[in-house]
């Protein structure tokens, strides 16, 4: 996939339309939909799970990119392979040395295998599972919620980050997810982002698709 991609965040539509949402999503040029799973333990909410997602996939044809933000996700990667994600990421802080082999195990399931890190934990813990991921997340606030403010400290996480995958010479996407808006993306894509994911500024915008497309088309 050439070119950024935008992945607006299901976490800020509304649940209870949740087919007129990605309806909404196709309808306004997103790439990809990030679905965010959390268990209210790793993370101290609760959204949705395996058959929220087995029903959007009926749904449409918009690659989902699965964010687990749950414990022990291992446990749920075939699960959620067999609902139909396309990605599924799962957190370093949730797996610890468990990382390689969730990720290899969602490989050997034909989906995407992607780590993700919070704001705090050093990009450094990546290099080793490289060989594994076809997408690494950088979180830019503490998962949980949507509408955070983006953490500053993280540009700077993005550019080690990217010059990791470039050293690496594997074709990884790049993914920053939270507090994303029309007004920091630039910083965020020059640092060497490939997919923006984006609730709020999604979500909350009057009109969807010159979201995404001020998303998609600003710097870099
Ligand atoms: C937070 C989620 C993010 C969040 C992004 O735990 O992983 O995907 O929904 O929403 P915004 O763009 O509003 O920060
Ligand atoms: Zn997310």
């Amino acid at each position: 996939m050439s070119g950024i991609q935008i992945a607006p965040s299901l976490l800020s539509a509304d649940f209870a339309v949740m087919w007129e949402e990605i309806a909404s999503m196709e309808r306004a040029g997103a790439d990809l939909l990030h679905c965010d799973v959390m268990d209210g333990v790793f993370v101290p909410n609760i959204t949705f799970g395996i058959k929220m997602v087995a029903d959007m996939h009926k749904r449409t044809a918009l690659p989902l990119d699965c964010h687990l933000m749950i414990v022990e996700p291992w446990k749920y990667v075939q699960a959620f392979a067999e609902a139909g994600a396309r990605y599924i990421t799962v957190h370093f802080e949730a797996c610890g040395e468990r990382l390689a082999e969730t990720l290899q195990k969602i490989r050997s399931l034909g989906v995407g295998a992607g780590a993700v890190i919070n704001p705090d934990t050093p990009v450094s813990v990546l290099e080793p599972v490289l060989p594994f991921c076809d997408m690494v997340l950088l979180m830019s606030v503490f998962p949980g919620f949507g509408g955070q403010k983006y953490i500053g400290s993280v540009t700077e996480k993005i550019g080690q980050a990217r010059r990791m995958i470039d050293r690496s010479g594997r074709k990884i996407l790049l993914e920053v997810d939270g507090g994303i808006t029309a007004s920091n993306v630039s910083e965020v894509k020059a640092a060497g982002a490939d997919v923006i994911v984006a609730g709020s500024a999604v979500f909350g915008a009057a009109d969807r698709r010159v979201a995404i497309a001020a998303l998609r088309g600003a710097g870099k």
